[in-house]
């Protein structure tokens, strides 16, 4: 990998001196005003800062501050809560910024303080993993072991791998991405040393269930995931948990392609021309049919979003194909506010009238008579089966799907409930080439329409 510059690369993608001082400069005037005011009201709580910034691992324009507040193990939950967000708002407000409440495994605050985005986030105080009460309590933790243990030249090891995944997608362990996290990619660069000795071991040495244990717990074999990183601060948790076996395939296939050909353009995101006529010729040549199921988002976080979707198109391709409509492809896209789109290319959209019904075998003349009551003469006799041609219920995909999302059938369907409400609120059904020509159409749509005809696009430069 000799013919790229890496540090021409890292002088683009990392942040500046000048940048590190003033987010350093923000964090601790943030800390110290949190902590002033845990001591003015008398709250026993103590502010640190975490995340990449507190590690050295951010990267250029992406410096989101992660402050979490700290309680003692004594204070229950409710408290917890009630003081942490407390903290968190009063700090905002001295600040002069803006703030948006969110919730994770349990709530927090964020803020827009000078153009960072501020997470405060309220924990427990633990010094070991055992000692753990809630998923965020471990952060602290993750904290401390990556700045003992990642060498200070490893940190742009860290932000070369962090860019490299962000622009070939498989970035962030949010449910929209559900590829790798920060923290996975600091323990991937300590254990492998560097930003070109992960890439080659992942493109040459990873395998199906690729377990990696830095610290020797001997757990690995607890996790079923497609790759098992045992959290060197919790033997009992995978850090790669969120990973699904899509990215890390979508990785090693870049990774592959980086190493045959190494290029600067892996650091940058892609540049791609999304033009509307050529994606509408695309969809119109396959010859398929594509309906589109469009609603508005329950208010729910993020996180529980993008399951509650995915399981929604799963059943309803699960119910069409059960009616023998065949299903080419699925996909699903929202932008969180204002739309879903589910998306059911479908191989098959029409049916004849009639169809089969198979029968019992012959042997049995209990069944046969079971089955001629039934059927009268359209039951007849092929082989050792019986066979009825009965009319088909649905013939058209479309109509049937409307169909089962009317309030009566929409019980056939799995999916969270939140979701059930909204489409049996308001729902739009279209082809595909239909909503193309729709002002309903935005940029972002078109982009996901693109991606959707252009699989692993990112994958390549
Ligand atoms: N964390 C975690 N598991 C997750 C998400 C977050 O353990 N799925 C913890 C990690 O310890 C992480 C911290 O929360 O360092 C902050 O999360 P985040 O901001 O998402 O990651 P960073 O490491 O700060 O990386 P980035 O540069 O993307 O902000
Ligand atoms: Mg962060």
């Amino acid at each position: 990998m000799e013919n790229i510059d890496f540090n021409s690369v890292l002088n683009a993608i990392k942040p500046t001196d000048a940048e590190n001082r003033k987010i350093k400069a923000i964090s601790d005037k943030l800390i110290n005003i949190i902590n002033q005011i845990a001591k003015d009201r008398n709250i026993d709580a103590e502010a640190v800062l975490v995340g990449s910034v507190a590690k050295g691992t951010w990267l250029k324009g992406k410096g989101d501050i992660d402050i979490f507040i700290k309680f003692p193990l004594s204070i229950d939950e409710k408290d917890l809560k009630k003081s942490g967000l407390f903290l968190g708002h009063e700090c905002i407000k001295m600040m002069q910024g803006n703030y948006e409440l969110r919730y994770a495994s349990h709530p927090y605050v964020t803020g827009f303080i000078e153009g960072f985005e501020v997470d405060f986030v309220p924990c427990y105080s633990i010094k070991s993993a055992d000692k753990l009460k809630s998923a965020v309590d471990r952060t602290t933790l993750h904290t401390e072991y990556i700045k003992k243990n990642l060498k200070p030249e490893q940190k742009n090891e860290v932000i070369l791998l962090k860019r490299f995944m962000e622009s070939i997608h498989t970035y962030s362990a949010e449910f929209k991405v559900s590829g790798f996290s920060g923290y996975l990619c600091e323990l991937l660069i300590i254990y492998y040393g560097s930003f070109s000795g992960v890439l080659k071991v992942a493109g040459e040495k990873w395998g199906p269930k690729t377990v990696i244990d830095i610290e020797k717990y001997g757990t690995g074999k607890h996790f079923s995931d497609p790759m098992v990183v045992i959290d060197p601060t919790d033997k009992n948790r995978n850090v790669a948990a969120a990973l699904t076996l899509q990215k890390i395939s979508e990785f090693i296939i870049a990774s592959r392609n980086f190493r045959d050909e190494p290029k600067k353009d892996y650091f940058f995101e892609k540049y791609l021309k999304v033009d509307l006529n050529s994606i509408k010729t695309e969809f119109g040549n396959r010859n398929t049919k594509t309906i589109l199921i469009n609603f508005k988002p329950p208010e729910v976080p993020a996180d529980a979003l993008y399951p509650q979707i995915k399981k929604t198109k799963n059943s309803l391709k699960g119910v069409l194909e059960r009616e023998d409509f065949r299903v080419f492809n699925t996909a699903s896209w929202t932008d969180e506010k204002e739309n879903v789109i589910i998306m059911l290319e479908m191989e098959t959209w029409k049916l004849p009238a009639i169809k089969k019904n198979i029968g019992p075998f012959i042997w049995s003349k209990y069944h046969q008579l079971r089955f001629v009551e039934k059927y009268g003469n359209k039951a007849y006799v092929k082989g050792d089966r019986w066979i009825a041609e009965i009319q088909r219920e649905h013939r058209d995909a479309e109509s049937f799907i409307e169909d089962i999302l009317a309030e009566n059938k929409i019980g056939l369907l799995r999916f969270g409930k939140h979701i059930k409400n909204k489409i049996l609120k308001k729902y739009r059904i279209m082809d595909i080439l239909e909503f193309l020509e729709s002002d309903k159409c935005s940029e972002d749509m078109l982009l996901f329409f693109y991606e959707y005809l252009n699989k692993n696009v990112y994958l390549w430069r």
